[in-house]
């Protein structure tokens, strides 16, 4: 299993190369791209594209009403604190 710095399909491709493993592990790369592993199945578009972006924010808003319910409200920053930074280097425009 390899992992790190897989942010894109293309990464993806290039980790499987050079280490010769079969199967990659995605950590932040899927948190900045929440579709990375459907792309990389071939299920989406390649590439990220802005119209994306809406349903991105819809689910990220989903689960924050998901959260107000489970979660006292000083938690609720602390679970998606640092999402709009990663989201931000797939989608610029949205955070
Ligand atoms: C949301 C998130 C949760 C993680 N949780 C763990 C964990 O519980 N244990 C662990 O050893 N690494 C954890 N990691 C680190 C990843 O397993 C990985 O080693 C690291 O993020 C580098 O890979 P990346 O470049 O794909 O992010 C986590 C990473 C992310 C982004």
């Amino acid at each position: 299993m390899a992992n790190g710095e897989v942010w894109t399909v293309a990464d993806w491709e290039r980790c499987r190369t050079v280490s010769g493993c079969a199967d990659v592990m995605i950590g932040r790369g899927a948190v900045s791209d929440p579709f990375l592993a459907l792309r990389i199945r071939g299920l989406m578009d390649r590439t990220p594209s802005d119209e994306e972006w809406p349903v991105v924010l819809a689910q990220l808003t989903d689960y924050l009403r998901k959260l107000q319910v489970r979660v006292a409200v000083r938690h609720e920053h602390g679970r998606v604190k640092m999402w709009p930074s990663y989201l931000k280097r797939t989608w610029p425009q949205g955070c």
